[in-house]
């Protein structure tokens, strides 16, 4: 092999070993800067989020996906804003916006939502995680948030 073929080699080789670097850093499950993917589901048929607790950091960007482990029930994923008297009133808002809505109304206290999806179905949102403070998630599907389908998201 003659001395130009040789370097050509190793460039080729050493642009590989780049591109393969490159790659290297991007497959993981959490996103680098402050960023998070949270993952969701169901306690399987009950009317509760597993896990009940999800945190972020202020204005860091994140990922929540959401999947539907019941199969039988329909569910939705909506964070708000406040305390329990405001997660009631999206929730009685959310009855009255109807099935074609989601359940999901339009209110000033909603930060993020996952739409109304059918058992065994994953969806997903991704928002830039507001002020640090105690915010709560809940379904919106009537009759749900009621009977404790709810959870809390921290922000710090
Ligand atoms: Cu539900």
């Amino acid at each position: 092999m003659n001395l130009k073929a040789r370097s050509w080699l190793s460039v080729v080789a050493l642009a590989s070993a780049l591109a393969l670097t490159a790659c290297g850093g991007g497959g993981g499950g959490t996103e680098g800067g402050g960023g998070a993917n949270l993952n969701i589901s169901t306690a399987g048929e009950a009317l509760q989020f597993a896990p009940a607790a999800l945190s972020a950091t202020a204005g860091g960007q994140v990922k929540v996906t959401f999947k539907n482990g019941s199969a039988a029930q329909k569910h939705n994923w909506v964070l708000v804003k406040g305390a329990d008297a405001d997660a009631q009133k999206v929730d009685d808002a959310g009855a009255a916006a109807g099935e074609a809505a989601g359940y999901i109304p339009t209110d000033p206290n909603i930060v993020a939502s996952i739409k109304l999806l059918n058992g065994g179905e994953t969806g997903s949102t991704s928002f830039a995680a507001p002020a640090a403070g105690n915010y709560i998630f809940l379904c919106t599907f009537p009759g749900h948030y009621v009977a404790g389908m709810k959870g809390t998201f921290t922000v710090k």
